[in-house]
Order: structure tokens, then sequence, then C-alpha cells
């Protein structure tokens, strides 16, 4: 397929210099708006391009793909995570899809180790504090919160980003590191960060923090439920910087509304970009609006990354970053 040919599909506004190096390379439209594309959009979108890149807040659900003829042969994501797209209904059609695995590894490692210590520190509470203009001064009760140094981290799903938290927390802190995983890591790694491989009740359980680094798929959605969330000690804190559904954010919020956890720190919401009103209106809990992935470096890499799918694509070569779906 010659490369300027492929009419290419950017959903949302990316950054400049990947736009740029599309625009001087295929036949590209850009979403200048930025504004989220409707299923109504995104199903003439199949119809009219074939190379469709979509991020994590374009719902490519089933009907979406119910459209007839499409012209879409590769969806190029911008992001790792692809649990926003029925992955059988774009095989059916005929559809290759590609993420951008290893580029966000550090950037969303740095934002849970962020939250982590945010949580702890109780620092979004001080700063709402000092702002409004309610800080008196130092005294030796003021604000006290828990040490990270030397404590347990649990994680949930030790691929790319959860190995790096571990590193950062471990080599940084301290921490002790305990995880749960379909598989357990390799050898080197366990001895490297002195973690032990755990059932997902022990992790729960053991943890003083408790991090959610595992794909949003059938087996994790709402991992972190009421059940398993009772199991937590009434001191740890839970973290979520992979996929909003990990975690039901119901139970969540009752269990920090009653003291059965510490806190929370979430970078990722189960209705983005809603947040379930009880936890907004909690101090003990720390939310950022998804940006894990958001410094300038990593969102570039990640543009980057998508280009280098499309031009394989285009070339007919293998793709680099093809999911694979079964
Ligand atoms: C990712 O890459 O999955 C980020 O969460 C953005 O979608």
């Amino acid at each position: 397929m010659e490369s300027s040919r492929l009419r290419i599909l950017l959903t949302r506004k990316w950054p400049k210099k990947v736009e740029e190096y599309l625009g001087d390379h295929f036949d590209v439209q850009l979403n200048e708006q930025d504004l989220p594309m409707t299923a109504v959009e995104l199903r003439a979108a199949l119809q009219d391009f074939d190379v469709l890149c979509p991020t994590v807040t374009d719902l490519l659900g089933e009907e979406v793909f119910g459209v007839s003829p499409i012209r879409t042969k590769l969806i190029a994501n911008f992001g790792v995570g692809y649990n926003h797209i029925a992955l059988d209904s774009a095989e059916q059609a005929g559809i290759q899809i590609t993420n951008t695995p290893g580029v966000l590894t550090d950037a969303t490692a740095e934002i849970a180790m962020m939250l982590i210590l945010m949580s702890a520190r109780r620092a979004g509470e001080g700063e709402r504090h000092l702002r409004a203009g309610q800080w008196s001064g130092w005294r030796p009760t003021h604000m006290l919160s828990t040490q990270v140094t030397g404590k347990t981290l649990g994680i949930i799903g030790m691929g790319r980003i959860g190995t790096r938290l571990a590193r950062q927390a471990h080599h940084g802190f301290g921490m002790q590191i305990i995880y749960g995983n379909r598989s357990r890591a390799a050898e080197s790694v366990e001895v490297e960060l002195g973690a032990e491989y755990c059932s997902v009740e022990e992790v729960f359980e053991r943890s003083d923090f408790l991090s959610l680094n595992c794909p949003a798929n059938q087996e994790t959605k709402h991992l972190a439920n009421e059940q398993m969330i009772r199991r937590m000690k009434p001191s740890a804190h839970l973290i979520n910087t992979a996929r909003g559904d990990v975690v039901d954010e119901s139970a969540l919020s009752a269990a920090l509304s009653n003291r059965e956890i510490a806190g929370a720190g979430l970078d990722v919401y189960e209705n983005e970009p809603e947040v379930t009103g009880s936890l907004a209106s909690l101090e003990q809990v720390v939310l950022l609006p998804h940006m894990g992935s958001g410094t300038v470096e990593t969102r570039e890499a990640m543009g980057f990354r998508a280009v280098a799918n499309i031009e394989a694509f285009a070339e007919r070569s293998v793709l680099p970053d093809l999911v694979v779906i079964h």
C-alpha cells in the first residue's frame, strides 16, 4: 500500500511533532477541536479511513463495528491499554490492532510512586489546607502522616510498569516488595528486588501500600471489590494507575468513609471523566485526572510508537506492537 495514500484519522489532538511528521508522510485528518468522538462519528470513521488512531476516550464497542463496508484495516491505538476496543469485533471485521507499550513505563511508574507518597504524606490535603488559609504555623502534632520508607509495597500486575515501580520503591525507599501476577517474575527480578510472589489475597492482606498495575479485562474487573478491600489493613493505602474498573469505586468510597483503610491514590476511574461523588468529597483520597503517561517526552514517544506501527502496516511488514487477540 502506498503510504501517502493511506487515509489516517487521529481521533484526538496529538503532540505537534508527531502530527507534523504524519502530515508530511500520510493523508492525515487531525482533530483540531480535540473533542471526543461520538459512536456515530467513530462508525463513519471506520468506513472512511484506512487507519484509525484512537485513544482511551474512544469507546469502540461491539456496536461501533456493526457497519458495512468497513474500510479500516488498522487501529493504531495511542496508548498501551486497549480495553476500550472490542477486540473480537475488530478481528471479525478484519482489523489489526496495535498499541504503544514500553514508552510509558517510567512516566506511569512515577505517577504511581507519587500517589503512594502523596497519599501517605497527606500532600493533597496539606496543600488544600494551606491554600485555604488554614495553616497557623508549625507545631509538633500538625498533619501527622505515615512514613513510606521501609514499608511493604504490594503490586498486582508485575509487568513493565509494576516492575519499574517496584525498582523505584525498593531501591529508592527501601520498601519490601510482594507481588501477585499471573506468572512468577524472572528469578533475577525477584533477587534484585527481594520480591516475594504471593496470592492476590495475600498481597491485599499484607501490603501497607497496594498498587494496581494489571491490565483491565474480565478477570480483573472489580478486583478491588468490597470483599478484597476488607482484607486490607486499616492503615493501608490503595493506589490505582491501571484502569478504573479494576476498582469498585463505590466499595472503595465506603471503605474510606468507614475508615476500613487509611487512604487511596487514584489516577483512573470507572466512568472517566466522572468520579464517584462520594470519593471526591473525602480528604484521604488523592485524585488525579488520568495523567500517568502525561509527560511531553512520553506522549511524543507514544505518538511515534503509533507511527512506527502505521509505517510497518504501510510497508506490509510485521507490526511491532500487534495486539494478539487470542
Ligand atoms: C495508556 O496508555 O493506556 C494510558 O492509560 C492512556 O490511555
